[in-house]
């Protein structure tokens, strides 16, 4: 397993683990809609613009795109594990990964929004709640959490 910074080629490849990243864990808890909005958060011309921008990187395990994360200033966003790889510790290596970019990058804070299904996840990596964030239709369908990094 080999975690590297993303490149355009690999878009298709990190689309495909964000659908089905989501589609595998999201079903019960999430309207249909706001799946798609999730998926329109990571279209092809938004994707290029954070691998171009932002510190977005990728797991790839046998020529395989198998998850991903993106460090974008101090939150961190997008982290995705393809079904078959969930429990194995890649999750956590991801976000170990985006908090040494954001720290690395002047931040002793990192942000981010938690979907429901990730918020015992970001809590057993020492996360805390900041605040819900409902949705347009009131559902609370994220947690704002937040975690100060150790100084060096
Ligand atoms: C959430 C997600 C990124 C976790 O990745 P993962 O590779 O399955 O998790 P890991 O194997 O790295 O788990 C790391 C640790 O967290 C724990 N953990 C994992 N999921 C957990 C959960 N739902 N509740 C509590 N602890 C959890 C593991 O037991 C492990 O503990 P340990 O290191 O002390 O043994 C992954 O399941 C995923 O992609 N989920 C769907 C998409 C999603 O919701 N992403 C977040 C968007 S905000």
């Amino acid at each position: 397993m080999k975690i590297r910074k993303a490149k355009i080629k690999d878009i298709d490849s990190m689309q495909k683990v964000i659908r089905e990243s989501i589609l595998a864990t999201h079903k019960e808890l999430y309207p249909q809609e706001d799946m798609e909005e999730t998926f329109n958060n990571y279209t092809v011309e938004k994707l290029k613009k954070y691998i171009l921008n932002d510190d977005y990187f990728v797991a790839e395990d046998n020529n395989e795109i198998v998850g991903c994360v993106l460090a974008k200033e101090d939150k961190m966003r997008s982290l995705y594990v393809l079904p078959s790889q969930m429990g194995k510790g890649l999750g956590r290596k991801l976000a170990e990964i985006a908090e040494k970019s954001i720290k690395d990058n002047g931040y002793k804070r990192v942000w981010l929004w938690s979907s429901l299904i990730a918020h015992d996840f970001y809590k057993h990596i020492g996360y805390k709640d900041v605040k819900d964030i409902p949705n347009e239709d009131g559902l609370l369908l994220h947690i704002e959490m937040e975690k100060y990094l150790d100084p060096v």
